[in-house]
C-alpha cells in the first residue's frame, strides 16, 4: 500500500510537469505558447487588424437552448475583450489593412466594424448570410454564402460579382495564394482554380475551417487536425503544426509574424524561444 502511495505521487509531479512544459518543436524551431485568451467558445475566423493589434474572431454561445454565433474582438495590445453588438450571428471576419477596415460577416450581409463604437453597421452590399471572407488588397473581399447554396463571391469598387469560374461549385471557404491563385475547400476537400488557365486541382480531402496570410502574404490554413501550407510550386500540400486530437478552429497571425491559433476555448500564440523543458 505504501509503495503504491508513492508511485501515484510520482505520476502526479510528473504530469504537472508537463503542463509546465509550454514549448512546441515547428520544423526544428522551438516556439513557446502564449495563451491570449481563455473562456472562448469553438473561436472560428481568426482575422488580425495590425495597426490596432486587435483580433477579430467568431464564437458560439448557448442563448435559450440554441447556440448562436457572435463576433467578438480582442485587443493583443490592453488584453481588452468583448462580443460585437449590432451584428445579426457572425462567423465570418477580414481586414483591409489599407483601407483599415474590419469586415464582419453576419446572417444578413455584411458588416463593418467601427472601432469607436465597438459595433457593427451593416454595408448594405448583399444580404447573404455570409459564412467565410477573405480579404485580398488586389481583388478585393471574398465571401461565401451559407448551406445549402455555398457560392463565392468578391466585392470589389462597390460591386459584389460571383468569382468567375465557379459559379457552378460548391465554395465554403475561399482565399487568395501568393500567386494569384484561387483556392477554395467545400465538403469534398480543397481545391486550387487558376483564373487565366481555368484548371482546378484537388489538393486532398482537407476538412479546411479557416485560411490565413501571414505578414509576408503566404497562405496558410486550418483543419481541426493541423496547420497546412500550399507549397504552390508543387501544387502540394505541406503540414506545419498536426495535433491528434482535432483541436485546432482557425490560424492567423499577429504583426510580428507569430502565429496564432484557436482551440476549442482558447486562442493561442506561438513565439519563438531558446526555452527548453
Ligand atoms: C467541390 O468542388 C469541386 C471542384 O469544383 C467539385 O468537383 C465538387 O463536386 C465540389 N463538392 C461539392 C460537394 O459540391
Amino acid at each position: 500500500m505504501k509503495y503504491l502511495f508513492l508511485f501515484w505521487l510520482f505520476v502526479i509531479a510528473v504530469a504537472s510537469e508537463e503542463q509546465r512544459c509550454d514549448v512546441v518543436v515547428i520544423r526544428g524551431d522551438k516556439y513557446e505558447k502564449q495563451v491570449l485568451k481563455t473562456d472562448v467558445h469553438a473561436p472560428y475566423q481568426l482575422a488580425m487588424d495590425y495597426q490596432t493589434k486587435t483580433l477579430f474572431f467568431s464564437l458560439s454561445a448557448e442563448v435559450g437552448g440554441k447556440t448562436v454565433l457572435k463576433s467578438a474582438y480582442f485587443n493583443l495590445r490592453t488584453n481588452e475583450y468583448g462580443e460585437i453588438s449590432g451584428i445579426n450571428g457572425g462567423m465570418a471576419n477580414a481586414v483591409d489593412s489599407l483601407k483599415h477596415t474590419v469586415y464582419l460577416g453576419g446572417k444578413d450581409g455584411i458588416y463593418e466594424y467601427d472601432f469607436t463604437t465597438k459595433k457593427a453597421k451593416n454595408l448594405g452590399i448583399t444580404d447573404s448570410s455570409i459564412w467565410q471572407m477573405f480579404f485580398c488588397p488586389v481583388h478585393g473581399l471574398f465571401f461565401t454564402t451559407y448551406k445549402p447554396d455555398e457560392k463565392s463571391f468578391v466585392y470589389h469598387d462597390e460591386q459584389v460579382q460571383p468569382v468567375a469560374g465557379l459559379t457552378d461549385t460548391r465554395t465554403r471557404l475561399i482565399a487568395v495564394g501568393e500567386h494569384h491563385d484561387i483556392f477554395f475547400a467545400n465538403s469534398s476537400g480543397l481545391f486550387i482554380y487558376n483564373m487565366h488557365t481555368n484548371v482546378f486541382i484537388n489538393l486532398g480531402d482537407y476538412n479546411v475551417n479557416g485560411f490565413a496570410r501571414d505578414v509576408n502574404g503566404k497562405l496558410y490554413f486550418s483543419c481541426p487536425n493541423g496547420i497546412f501550407f500550399p507549397n504552390d510550386i508543387q501544387k502540394k500540400i505541406e503540414p506545419l503544426v498536426l495535433v491528434r486530437d482535432n483541436s485546432i478552429y482557425g490560424v492567423t497571425f499577429d504583426g510580428d509574424n507569430n502565429m496564432i491559433y484557436a482551440s476549442e476555448d482558447s486562442i493561442v500564440r506561438l513565439v519563438p524561444t531558446t526555452k527548453t523543458c
